[in-house]
């Protein structure tokens, strides 16, 4: 399973690339507007840090006006990869961007029918969005479930991105689901290797080490 990381935070992503488990990131204009910087400036520094995918999201809402963002967003860098949301209008600017051969991630998936149209359009990448489906009341994983099913079934190469991840369980069963990916935020990543039993284990281990003749 692959780890991207949802932040464009350089801190955050220097912090977890050192440790060997970042293969992507994404980034969405929230996340972009927390940094307070300009977003092709914070892209393309990701994008040098980062050996793999990093998501960079269109703001227009017509197939032509995303056109031209995700052809000048693809120019940034390699590594890019184009996130379109998950409209009539997004689908048509997918199709044709994956004959121009431009990397597309669909965003803000809530339902099976949409990833299947997203990937049918040719998506790189869809993004269920589980936490927010957990908010309101609805089991966010089981669309995971439903999604790795269908493409497998029908032999998809689109990538499933098990997005907004709130918590450790979140990563537990999209693992288990067989997702691709999940895209953790940069908070959640220092609780994923940390346990607290493991901690008590290593005050316990060096407490008796002291009982140990020197
Ligand atoms: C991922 O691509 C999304 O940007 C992100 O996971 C959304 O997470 P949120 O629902 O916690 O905002």
């Amino acid at each position: 399973m692959k780890f991207f990381l949802d932040t464009a935070n350089i801190e955050e992503i220097k912090r977890v690339n050192e440790l060997g488990l970042v293969d992507g990131i994404t980034t969405n204009p929230s996340i972009i507007a927390k940094e307070g910087r300009d977003f092709e400036e914070v892209i393309k520094e990701i994008c040098g840090l980062v050996d793999g995918p990093v998501s960079a999201e269109v703001i227009g809402l017509e197939t032509e006006d995303m056109l031209k963002e995700a052809r000048e967003i693809a120019k940034w860098s390699p590594n890019v990869v184009v996130k379109i949301p998950m409209t009539e209008a997004g689908l048509r600017a997918v199709n044709k961007l994956s004959e121009e051969g431009i990397k597309t991630n669909v965003t803000l998936i809530f339902s099976a029918a949409q990833g299947l149209m997203a990937s049918k359009a040719g998506a790189t990448y869809i993004s269920p969005f589980v936490g927010r489906i957990d908010d309101i009341g609805t089991e966010g994983i089981a669309l995971v479930k439903e999604l790795k099913t269908i493409l497998t079934e029908y032999k998809y190469e689109t990538e499933i991105i098990t997005a907004s991840v709130r918590n450790i369980n979140h990563l537990q069963d999209a693992a288990v689901a067989g997702a691709d990916i999940a895209t953790i935020p940069g908070s959640l990543f220092p609780k994923l290797w940390t346990h607290p039993l493991t901690d008590i284990g290593i005050k316990k281990f060096l407490a008796d080490w002291e009982n140990v003749p020197k």
